[in-house]
């Protein structure tokens, strides 16, 4: 099985479009994909990715700019991985594994300095992943602690990095 991760290109939106409605079997996530790509403040073009096998779109990652805002309103750069998704006939074949580290590796050379996910507790931490109570950031969602996690991309990443993650608007409709 030969896999190609590599940057997603215009002819790819109707194909990620497609792989995210059905592996989320919904639309949301394929919408949220579309809206945060025409938000040019937040959108990284080499980090929406795509992992291709035999010319078809089996797996897509996107990182998007947010900020971290601490209670004296000052605000922190960094990334939030989602989403994720991989067709459902090739997943647990490490491919989401594969373009999640190829992602912060690009990441790193972009000099982005950290990353947020909010995800499953037991997958993330393979990529180094920890819970961001660490460093007392906060989720805006309700959410259990263990679910949302921080990855320092350089050494001291997050450090005097608090407060709460702001999420691009469109994250709102999903
Ligand atoms: C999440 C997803 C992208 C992982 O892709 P993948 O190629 O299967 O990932 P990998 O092969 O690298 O890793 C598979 C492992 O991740 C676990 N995993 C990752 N995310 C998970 C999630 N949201 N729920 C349950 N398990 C998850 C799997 O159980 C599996 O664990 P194992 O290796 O211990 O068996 C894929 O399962 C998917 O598209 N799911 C539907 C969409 C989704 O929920 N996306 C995540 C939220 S943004």
């Amino acid at each position: 099985m030969y896999i190609t991760i590599r940057q997603e290109t215009k002819n790819d939106y109707l194909g990620v479009y497609e792989l995210n409605n059905l592996a989320f079997g919904q639309e949301n996530e394929a919408r949220l994909v579309d809206a945060l790509r025409k938000n040019i403040d937040v959108f990284i073009p080499e980090l929406s990715l795509v992992a291709i096998i035999d010319d078809q779109i089996v797996g897509h990652l996107l990182f998007s700019k947010i900020k971290i805002e601490n209670n004296n309103k000052n605000e922190f750069d960094s990334l939030a991985l989602a989403p994720m998704a991989v067709r459902p006939e090739f997943q647990k074949k490490g491919i989401g594994g594969q373009l999640i580290k190829q992602g912060l590796d690009i990441a790193t050379k972009l000099n982005f300095k950290s990353v947020i996910v909010l995800g499953h507790e037991h997958y993330y931490p393979k990529f180094g992943f920890v819970a961001t109570e660490k460093w007392n950031i906060k989720s805006p969602f309700e959410v259990p602690t263990n679910v949302f996690m921080g990855l320092e991309l350089v050494e001291d990443g997050l450090k005097n990095v608090s407060g709460t993650v702001k999420y691009p608007k469109e994250f709102e409709t999903v």
